[in-house]
This record gives structure tokens, C-alpha cells and sequence, in this order.
């Protein structure tokens, strides 16, 4: 059954778990009752004046939220039993629920007990049946405000992005002469996605935004300063690939809103405007609202519309940004919009959308709210797999798609990465996984950007391993530290 990926390893990660249970979900989950009573009170005060039953009922849904959420906050902090998925029309209550009936015959259906993994994309899911299973609150994400609030302070590194951006249209005409310079571009371009993946908002609760300007400053001088930091750079390997691939088409598997989505789109700007080797790129966002910060489908719209809004970020940077800024960010807002509606980039998602996606439909973009590794990806979605076969590069961003690459085992670091997606799972396991496919690695070219926020990490070299444990012991966890990792597509 499904089950045996969690049990196949048992030295499944518990360390930085406890941490989560304990600190940051309930501050989560204390700022959704916040945001959902804020914006009942708004309600109220609109309704003296309208007297509108419907905001009557809705600011009732709204409470029943509320004590859903507070009641979920109690029982985690005790250890209490984690309780099925209602049926909620959603997708994976099924899938959901069957790991959660194995996990309980061995008794580790509790919140400090279960796998980390699944715990913590059970959380996610379960939070959304509160939610859609209301009339007036179906579509409401409760993390959006925060979202957008951290995105409107980003302007001075998405002004500093833009600039760089413009001068580059300058130097069009030389790049494409010579390929050594586009190569310069391209690795500039990475290390910038890269580190946009340092300021997820679930860790936020213990970082501030000073920290987070800090990480997300652009530039030579910082980006050498930080390479130190990257203790694995396949850029040299990506490269090799990309630059030997004409007219094709790059796929993004996207975490998180706001900067990094930015940095995203950025890089795949380049990438068409500035390469013959992408005309194509096809961007993966969840259904519904996913780890705090993750991209929704109406984030990603949002996103492109905000940057287009002259004072979206004007309002929220300071010193204000001049003429030429602002002029920056506007040709490259509206060349990104172009790209969207010529079709150049593309957002897969099923054509109804209530969170700007069909949350009711299984096909192309479900299978990143599974709580399963991606080991067997053409087993559970072989539709997507068969998507990502017709791809040049997948680029999966950020620590969680990381930890479900790797199956969020405890490998050893210098287990290589092949290995630690899904190459040597043995004759036993896969049968016993009863999924007789093939391995994801060596299925498409690959390659994942992550800042390390989580125990996991393999294809290390061990001096680089033991250099790095003496310079700062928690490097798994604490962000600072980053892996560029590329893996070729197998052609047999
Ligand atoms: O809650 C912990 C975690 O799963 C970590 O893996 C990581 O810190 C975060 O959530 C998500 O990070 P990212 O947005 O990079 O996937
Ligand atoms: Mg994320």
C-alpha cells in the first residue's frame, strides 16, 4: 500500500520536528484565528449599517472557524490523536486518511509522533476542510494578507532586481555574440532564485525583516560573499545542459509568494528574453493555501498585477523609489505580462479556479498537496510525470519539495543524489511499495534550488560537510546555508 513510503525508512526526521510542533504551528495557527476575527469584526461594523443576513451568516461561519482552529491548537500542544479528513469534496481525503489508519496501528497517529512530513502537510489539508467546507469562507486564504504585506516591503531588492534586469536589455545585442557573458548572466540569475528561497513566511516567526533584506540583497559583491555558503553548485552542470537545448521549455515547481515568486519569474524572463535555449515556461503553484507563503493561482495573478501597479511598492519603500526605478520595474512588469498572455509562460492548473485554481480537480497540479515523497511520481500522478518528461529543466524550488525529492529519510550526506531520489530503493522495497515504476530521478533533467531549513541533505562531499559542522552545527536547519543540485535525465 501507499503507506510503505513512510514506514520504508523508519529513521525518518523527528529533531527540528519537535521544534515545529511545539513553537511555530501554534503561532500559525494563532494568526489565522487573528486574521479570520479581524476580518469578522470588519463585517460587523458593515453590517450595523446594512443590516445583511448573509453577513450575519458569514460572520457565524466565521467564529465556527475560529473555535475549529483554537480547538486544533489544543489538542496538538497535548499530543492528542490527529482526526481524519472530513469529506470534504477536496481532493486526497482518501489518501490522507489511509496513512493516517496505518500510522494508528502503530500507534503514531499523534501530532508528536507521526512523521514530520505527514504531519505537517496533514496540517495544511485539515485547515482547508475548515474552510471549504463553509459557504462564505470557501475561498478565503488565510494567509494571503500576510503574503502580500511581506511582498510590499520587498522593494528595495525588487528595485535593485529591475535595475539589473534593464541593464541587461542594454547589453542584448553583445550577450547574444557571446555565449561566455550570457554564462556569467545565467549563474547570476540562479543564485538570485536561490537565495529568494531563504524568506518563507512559515519560518518568519523567528526571523525579522531586517534579516530578511539582508538575505535578499542582490549584487556581485553579496552573491560572492555567499557562495561560500552553497556547499553544493551544480551551476557549472546546468549550464552544460541548458546552453545545448534550442527553443525548449523550462518548467518552475514554485514555493513561495512574494520575493521568491519574483525571483522566479525573473529568472524565466531571462531565460526567454535573453537565451535562444527557452521559448517555454511552465509554472507549478499549489491549490490551496500550502505551508503559510506557497503560490496559489491567485497569488501568482496577483503577483504580475501588483508589479504592474505603479504604487503597489512605491507606497511601501522608503526612500522612495525614483523616476528611474520606477520606469525599471515597469518595463519588466509588463514584459512578464506579456509573457502571460502570449502564452510564453503558463501556469498549470485546471481552467476553473475558485482559489484561482480548480481545488476539485485531481489533474497537473494535485499532486503537490499529496503527503507522499516524489520518489513515485509516475505511480501516483502519471499524468504530471508524463507533463514533466516533455520538459528541458524542472526546476523544483525550496526546502519542501526538497525534503519530498528526497523522501525526507535520514541519509547520510554523502549518499549521492541519484540515490537519495529514488535510484536505489531496492528489488524489496519496491515491491512492497506494489508501485512497479521506475525511480524520479533520471526521469527529466532536474534541478533543485533550496536554502537548507530542514534536516535532510545528501550528494555532499564530506569535507565540505566537516568544514562547514565546525563554521555553524546547525547548517541543516538555520537557512544560511544553500544546495544547487542537478541531476541529468537518464536516456534509456
Ligand atoms: O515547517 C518546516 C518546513 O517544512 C521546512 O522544511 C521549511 O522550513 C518550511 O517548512 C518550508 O520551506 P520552503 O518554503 O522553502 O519549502
Ligand atoms: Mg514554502
Amino acid at each position: 500500500s501507499s503507506m510503505a513510503l513512510l514506514t520504508l525508512n523508519p529513521q525518518l526526521f523527528h529533531i527540528f520536528s519537535y521544534e515545529t510542533v511545539v513553537k511555530r504551528w501554534p503561532i500559525i495557527l494563532a494568526g489565522i484565528v487573528d486574521r479570520v476575527r479581524l476580518s469578522r469584526e470588519n463585517h460587523n461594523l458593515h453590517s450595523e449599517a446594512q443590516e445583511n443576513q448573509a453577513l450575519e451568516a458569514k460572520i457565524a461561519e466565521g467564529k465556527a472557524i475560529i473555535e475549529k482552529v483554537s480547538k486544533l491548537k489544543y489538542d496538538m500542544a497535548r499530543d492528542h490523536v490527529m482526526e481524519p479528513i472530513p469529506a470534504d469534496g477536496e481532493l486526497h481525503v482518501d489518501l490522507y486518511n489511509s496513512l493516517l489508519e496505518e500510522l494508528a496501528e502503530s500507534s503514531k497517529n499523534t501530532w508528536f509522533t507521526a512523521p514530520w512530513l505527514y504531519a505537517e502537510c496533514y496540517l495544511y489539508r485539515l485547515l482547508r476542510s475548515y474552510f471549504v467546507q463553509s459557504k462564505f469562507w470557501r475561498d478565503y486564504d488565510p494567509f494571503r494578507a500576510q503574503k502580500l504585506d511581506v511582498f510590499t516591503k520587498s522593494g528595495p531588492s525588487i528595485y535593485g532586481i529591475a535595475k539589473i534586469m534593464s541593464e541587461l536589455t542594454i547589453e542584448k545585442s553583445a550577450l547574444e555574440s557571446d555565449p561566455s557573458k550570457l554564462k556569467v548572466f545565467f549563474q547570476e540569475m540562479i543564485q538570485m532564485c536561490l537565495w529568494g528561497n531563504a524568506t518563507d513566511l512559515s519560518l518568519l516567526t523567528h526571523m525579522s525583516l531586517d534579516d530578511i533584506e539582508r538575505l535578499q540583497s542582490v549584487g556581485k559583491e553579496m552573491q560572492a560573499a555567499r557562495q561560500e555558503f552553497i556547499m553544493r553548485d551544480d551551476q557549472e552542470n546546468v549550464w552544460e545542459h541548458i546552453s545545448r537545448v534550442k527553443d525548449g521549455r523550462v518548467d518552475f515547481v514554485l514555493d513561495n509568494a512574494g520575493f521568491e515568486l519574483f525571483t522566479d519569474l525573473v529568472f524565466a524572463d531571462f531565460l526567454v528574453t535573453y537565451t535562444p535555449y527557452v521559448s517555454e515556461v511552465v509554472f507549478h503553484p499549489k491549490l490551496i493555501p500550502w505551508f503559510v507563503s506557497d503560490v496559489t493561482p491567485r497569488d501568482f495573478n496577483e503577483t504580475i498585477e501588483s508589479l504592474l501597479d505603479p504604487s503597489f511598492l512605491a507606497f511601501n519603500t522608503s526612500p522612495a523609489p525614483s523616476k528611474e526605478q520606477q520606469q525599471n520595474l515597469q518595463q519588466l512588469a509588463n514584459r512578464l505580462k506579456k509573457y502571460v498572455t502570449d502564452g510564453t509562460f503558463s501556469l498549470s492548473v485546471p481552467k476553473e479556479t475558485p482559489l484561482g485554481g480548480n481545488s476539485a480537480s485531481e489533474s497537473l497540479a494535485g499532486f503537490w498537496t499529496k503527503p507522499v515523497p516524489y520518489w513515485n511520481m509516475e505511480a501516483y500522478d502519471p499524468e504530471l510525470w508524463k507533463l514533466l518528461k516533455g520538459s528541458d529543466l524542472v526546476i523544483f524550488k525550496g526546502d519542501l519539495h526538497y525534503r519530498k525529492l528526497t523522501g525526507d529519510v535520514q541519509w547520510p550526506a554523502s549518499t549521492p543524489l541519484g540515490d537519495a531520489l529514488g535510484e536505489r530503493l531496492s528489488a524489496a522495497h519496491l515491491v512492497s511499495l506494489t508501485l512497479a515504476t521506475g525511480p524520479l530521478a533520471g526521469s527529466f533533467p532536474l534541478l533543485s534550488l533550496r536554502t537548507n531549513k530542514a534536516d535532510v541533505a545528501v550528494g555532499l562531499d564530506k569535507d565540505i560537510v566537516a568544514q562547514t559542522e565546525v563554521k555553524d552545527s546547525k547548517w541543516r536547519v538555520d537557512g544560511r546555508f544553500a544546495l544547487i543540485s542537478f541531476l541529468a535525465e537518464k536516456n534509456v
